[in-house]
């Protein structure tokens, strides 16, 4: 089955994602199919649970220009080691598709990070940048974008959530999509739990 972007609420956006543990040819190809995900989906990043891969893996590109490759990062294992400032500001999710809400985010982080290479890196981010950075590694985490609105916002989100809620659960009835039950274990079997 090729994979796809999982929408909410699919188990795999709320399982906490496993650190990878090697850079081996499969985490190449997947990466390669996120990024191709993420331009077709039109985003400027994607994180690994959002195609139902359990792991700590981001793929950016700012830009969202697939003609600009030199733009693209892809992110292992990250953690945000400091945050500055606040800012507020308009988010959209590829989980979420057609659901924008501001959301409060610190101006300029600093992310630790290996790379494919498996060297440690240490970047820094403001504005677009920082949003982006702080959106997918929530992901990472299983926090999505409608736990950090604010409560108008995410009072304006309510009926767009209810809507994705009823689509996934109709998905669910019609068999287009696993029960809750057998995506978990799918989950597990990717981490190699028994
Ligand atoms: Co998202």
């Amino acid at each position: 089955m090729p994979r796809k972007i999982v929408h909410y609420p699919h188990p795999a956006l709320r399982h906490k994602a496993q650190p990878v543990t090697s850079i081996d040819k499969e985490l190449h190809l997947q990466i390669g199919e996120m990024m191709e995900l993420m331009y077709q989906a039109n985003g400027l990043g994607l994180a690994a649970p959002q195609v139902a891969l359990p792991f700590q893996l981001l793929v950016m590109n700012i830009t969202g220009d697939p003609d600009k490759p030199e733009c693209e990062e892809v992110f292992l294992n990250p953690q945000i080691v400091e945050k500055k400032g606040v800012m507020l500001g308009e988010e959209g999710c590829l989980s979420f598709p057609g659901l924008y809400q501001d959301v409060r985010r610190a101006e300029t982080i600093k992310v630790h990070a290996y790379d494919l290479k498996g060297k440690l890196v240490e970047k820094v981010a403001s504005d677009l940048e920082a949003r982006a950075w702080q959106h997918e590694l929530d992901h990472l985490n299983g926090v999505l974008f409608i736990d950090m609105m604010g409560p108008i916002a995410r009072l304006a989100a309510r009926s767009s959530v209810k809507k994705f809620e009823k689509a996934f659960r109709e998905a669910q009835e019609k068999g287009e999509i696993p029960p809750n039950l057998e995506i978990e274990k799918l989950l597990a079997a990717l981490e190699g739990r028994p």
